[in-house]
């Protein structure tokens, strides 16, 4: 949409600009970085600005697909995360089960499916159970992909991925020269999204200008916006206004735009 409104008489007015909604990322993924560092502002424990953060959670999932985004994925911890503090580990643990059990009805009405990435044997068994019952509970819903990063990283997932090609391979069932980056992207643990697979626009809070071992294939050709908001304090509007800004930029994929 114009920025400018030419009005009679040719005077220039500035507008509000507003989002194109032929031109809406597909895929939003966001980095939820900074609960710490809002907790610690307040003079709050850490684990205070994680429960805020989930709380956000419910916001802007809400908020996406009111826009009309068609897959959000969150970063909501990393195979690195386990370096934390058990108890705050622990605690991070427990949010999903919290999340899920109080959510759910809500992600329900809004016909919202969710898919949940990563190593999720090694989760604790509540905590795996509660993202196994939010999927199957939600699996015919037909509206907004919600896809959780729950102990994920993008290098473990690599490493999966290409333990599995190898071992077809070494089974007989692949010829490597036909390898390509379809049989890659088909072991990602995106797979299931399909065409929605790679991000449009990753947003990361708080910041940091980083990619923290996220999403390392889906991300060649994202558009990356960083925000100095807190993970707690990203609003509806900062996601209207990293959408914006997406949309003023030009993505070439290598080619040529005029
Ligand atoms: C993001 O917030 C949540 C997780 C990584 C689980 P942080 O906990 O990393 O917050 P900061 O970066 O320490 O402020
Ligand atoms: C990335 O944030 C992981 C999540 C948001 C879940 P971190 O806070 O773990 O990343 P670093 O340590 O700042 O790179
Ligand atoms: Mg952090």
């Amino acid at each position: 949409m114009n920025q400018y409104d030419l009005t009679q008489g040719g005077t220039i007015v500035a507008k509000q600009p507003t989002l194109d909604p032929a031109r809406l990322p597909a895929h939003v993924a966001i980095i939820m970085d900074g609960n710490g560092r809002w907790a610690k502002r307040r003079f709050l424990p850490r684990v205070a600005g994680h429960k805020q953060g989930m709380e956000n959670v419910k916001t802007i999932t809400m908020a996406a697909s009111h826009l009309g985004i068609k897959c959000l994925t969150l970063y909501a911890f990393s195979t690195e995360n386990w370096k934390r503090p058990d108890s705050e580990v622990g605690y991070l643990m427990k949010l999903p089960v919290d999340f899920f059990n109080v959510f759910m009805p809500d992600l329900i009405k809004e016909n919202v499916r969710v898919q949940v990435m990563g190593e999720l044997d090694a989760l604790p068994a509540a905590t795996r159970q509660a993202a196994e019952a939010a999927m199957a509970d939600t699996a015919k819903n037909t509206g907004m992909i919600l896809n959780f990063a729950l102990n994920y990283g993008g290098r473990d997932e690599l490493v999966l991925a290409t333990q599995q090609i190898a071992q077809a391979a070494a089974a007989g069932q692949l010829d490597p020269a036909t390898i390509d980056a379809s049989t890659v992207a088909s072991h990602l643990m995106t797979a299931p999204l399909g065409k929605l697979a790679d991000p449009d626009l990753l947003i990361r809070t708080s910041g940091e200008e980083r990619i923290s071992n996220f999403l390392l294939w889906q991300l060649a050709y994202s558009e990356l916006v960083f925000t100095d908001l807190y993970w707690p304090d990203f609003t509806p509007a900062a996601l209207e206004a990293a959408i914006l800004e997406y949309q003023q930029r030009d993505r070439r994929f290598g080619g040529l735009n005029s």
